[in-house]
């Protein structure tokens, strides 16, 4: 009797070595077996998609459904059959999903969000006048990435920054991969009554800021409470979490790299598209469901059957990006990295991202052209149970 062999599991473990590499081993799937089964930690089997042409086509597919939210494959304590909240935009599809794209998209366009640097950067220099105030050494992720991107969310949105005991800490535990089932709910609860008691009040004394716009605009189509709190608590968690982590991680790789910090401070948009590539921190990609029979690749996917869409492979397939593993200022097409998905659920603050590294690390580089690590890197530790990649502290020195 033959037994079959046991479906691998998804690849979730980094190697030892270069902290920015990828888990697992991709490079060697990507030429061997691009599109395979695994069997995710939430207990299902998936195709796991790691070539960049077949990561794009499965993101631009409208038949795939992005029902399962774009991570929850990754965390064991999973409810994969849980009911969609209307509201929550990463997982809705189809119309309903571009009604909601629709209300929020405005709000982050180029145009906005230039309209925003001069705010971004008086943030980034206040922030480094206060590190730099301390005697010669500080912790970048709490002093400095972590602050910016959420004093900027909350300006955008409107909510008061003097709260963020109240949501850093529930946003924290929503995107660990190891947060038990009723942690993950007591988080989503209580900061969505925070939320809905925030919108209440915004319908009495609206202000100047994108929730109180979201309850006052489309008369015609209001969106209900519930739709405002979820939405809401989408836009909060997605717009601190993700670039908090891009700060501090980048800010590792230069010091690493001292040579290329000259690209950094006279190219910054290439410098920052290339780090987007190259750290792709929403590590365990992203979560699709096939809703109708589909080839990706050479693989017959059938409808019922999830999919699992690797970013950071994407990102390092060698057709697409010449020598992949190595940090590249220089590459021809900066922009073709897909760190911020693809499709129709691309990355809505993916240009509020860019400007907020942008200021950042050209700023804190030009500032302090001595900044070093204050402690061995075989000593820092790594966020491999979240969702986002990054580094849990950076203590670093100057002087
Ligand atoms: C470096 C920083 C960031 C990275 C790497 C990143 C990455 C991503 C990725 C990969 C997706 C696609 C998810 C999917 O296809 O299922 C996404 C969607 C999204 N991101 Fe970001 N993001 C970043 C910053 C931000 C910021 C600053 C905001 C501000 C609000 C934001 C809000 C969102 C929202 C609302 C969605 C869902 C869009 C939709 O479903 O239509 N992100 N992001």
């Amino acid at each position: 009797m033959t037994v079959a062999p046991a479906t691998p599991a998804l690849p979730t473990t980094r190697p030892d070595g270069c902290p920015f590499d990828p888990p697992g081993n991709y490079a060697t799937l990507r030429d061997t077996a691009p599109t395979s089964k695994v069997r995710c930690p939430a207990g299902m089997d998936a195709w796991l998609v790691t070539r960049y042409a077949d990561v794009r086509a499965v993101l631009a597919d409208r038949t795939m459904s992005s029902r399962g939210a774009s991570s929850v494959h990754v965390n064991p304590n999973a409810d994969l059959d849980q009911e969609i909240s209307p509201g929550s935009i990463i997982q809705l599809d189809g119309a309903a999903h571009s009604r909601l794209r629709k209300k929020v998209i405005a709000e982050f366009t180029v145009r906005r969000v230039e309209a925003l640097r001069g705010y971004v950067q008086e943030l980034v220099e206040s922030h480094l006048d206060a590190m730099l105030a301390k005697p010669g050494r500080a912790d970048l992720v709490q002093d400095f990435g972590l602050p910016i991107p959420s004093l900027v969310i909350c300006e955008l949105l409107g909510v008061p920054y003097a709260d963020r005991s109240r949501f850093q800490q529930h946003s924290t535990t929503l995107v660990s991969t190891d947060a038990t089932r009723e942690e993950g709910e007591r988080a989503y609860d209580e900061l969505s009554g925070y939320l809905a008691a925030l919108f209440t009040e915004k319908q009495r004394n609206p202000e100047d800021d994108l929730f109180s716009r979201l309850i006052s605009g489309g008369a015609d189509d209001p969106l209900t409470m519930e739709e405002l709190v979820v939405l809401g608590l989408s836009l909060l968690v997605a717009g601190h979490e993700t670039t908090a982590n891009m700060i501090a991680l980048s800010t590792l790789v230069l010091l690493e790299h001292p040579g290329e910090r000259d690209v950094v401070l006279a190219e910054p948009e290439r410098a920052v598209e290339e780090l987007l590539r190259y750290l792709s921190v929403v590590q365990f990609g992203v979560l699709r469901y096939a809703t109708a029979d589909v080839r990706v690749g050479s693989r017959a996917v059938r409808a019922g059957e999830w999919l699992v869409a690797a970013l950071n492979s994407a990102n390092r397939d060698g057709g697409v990006f010449p020598e992949p593993d190595e940090l590249d200022f220089h590459r021809e097409h900066p922009r073709t990295h897909v760190a911020f998905g693809f499709g129709a659920h691309q990355c809505i603050g993916q240009q509020l991202a860019r400007v907020e590294l942008q200021e950042a690390l050209t700023r804190l580089f030009r500032r302090v052209p001595d900044l070093r690590l204050a402690v061995p890197r075989e000593g820092l530790a790594y966020k491999h149970n979240t969702l986002v990649y990054g580094v849990r502290e950076l203590p670093v020195a100057w002087g």
